[in-house]
């Protein structure tokens, strides 16, 4: 069933994502050679329990920490250990959610460590594009196609890999709702978008092929070809106006350039 929010509901969703942004503008300022990916989730971890929420994410089906952090060739899912140390010319994917006053916030973005090889850094330009192009289609009376069809044929004409595994969903008092929000898919097709649905877009893109194997742990999906994969991810409501975009990259970006 798919839940439809009010205006309420959506500004509470609204408040969780902007803690979520600038919980990952807060480990961006710590993202750096030599800084391990525990570091990292510790300082998410406080940041978020400060400003009266809970980690979302830590056992969540049993997940062990606050962030989910995916180096290079690892997708999505990768916890945060003391050994996973970064280096310089490494990306890192950072997923992360919240939960406060009954609604959840998740939302990820990709990492550049130090200098990245041009290559790499068009990967993450491209990935996030295709998270825009994505949410341009979500609006009232288009179905969940047109969002994964635009996601795909940014991607693919790159000549990347769309992640097939692992998709989108609904958002709200619960981190995953329905419906399902794939990255790929054909024009018309699926759900119809409805005011009030509030989604998850989150296109997981291999510079190589798409396929993907499951690490041991249960969790860490990383590229068959070992070859880097980007993580943006975004939650937007459906309004009588289009899209409104509850995430804020605009916090990220503003602590990375400062
Ligand atoms: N943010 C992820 C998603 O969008 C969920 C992380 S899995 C968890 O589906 F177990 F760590 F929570
Ligand atoms: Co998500």
């Amino acid at each position: 069933m798919i839940h439809l929010k009010s205006q309420e509901e959506i500004e509470i969703l609204r408040e969780n994502n902007q803690l979520v942004s600038l919980t990952l503008a807060e480990v961006g300022r710590h993202v750096r050679p030599g800084v391990s990916t525990l570091e990292l989730d510790r300082i998410a971890e406080e940041f978020i329990r400060d400003h009266g929420a809970e980690p979302s994410f830590l056992g969540y089906s049993g997940y062990p920490n606050t962030l989910c952090t995916s180096i290079n060739e690892v997708v999505v899912h990768g916890i945060p250990s003391a050994k996973a140390i970064l280096r310089e010319g490494d990306i890192l994917s950072v997923d992360c959610g919240t939960f406060m006053k009954g609604f959840c916030g998740d939302s990820a973005y990709t990492f550049a460590v130090g200098e990245i090889a041009p290559e790499v850094a068009e990967l993450l330009r491209v990935t996030k594009e295709a998270l825009y192009k994505g949410v341009a289609q979500a609006v009232a009376g288009h179905r969940i196609g047109d969002i994964g069809n635009a996601v795909q044929e940014h991607a693919e004409s790159y000549g990347y890999g769309v992640v097939r595994e692992m998709v989108g969903h609904g958002l709200g008092r619960r981190m995953h709702e329905e419906p399902e929000v794939p990255n790929y898919g054909a024009r018309g097709r699926g759900p119809l978008l409805k005011k009030g649905m509030v989604l998850c877009i989150e296109p997981m893109i291999t510079m190589g092929s798409r396929y993907v194997v499951f690490d041991r742990d249960g969790w860490g999906v990383r590229a068959k070809d070992g070859k880097p994969a980007a993580h943006f991810e975004f939650a937007v409501a459906i309004t009588a106006d289009g899209p409104d975009v509850l995430t804020d990259f605009g916090v990220i970006e503003k602590a990375l350039n400062s």
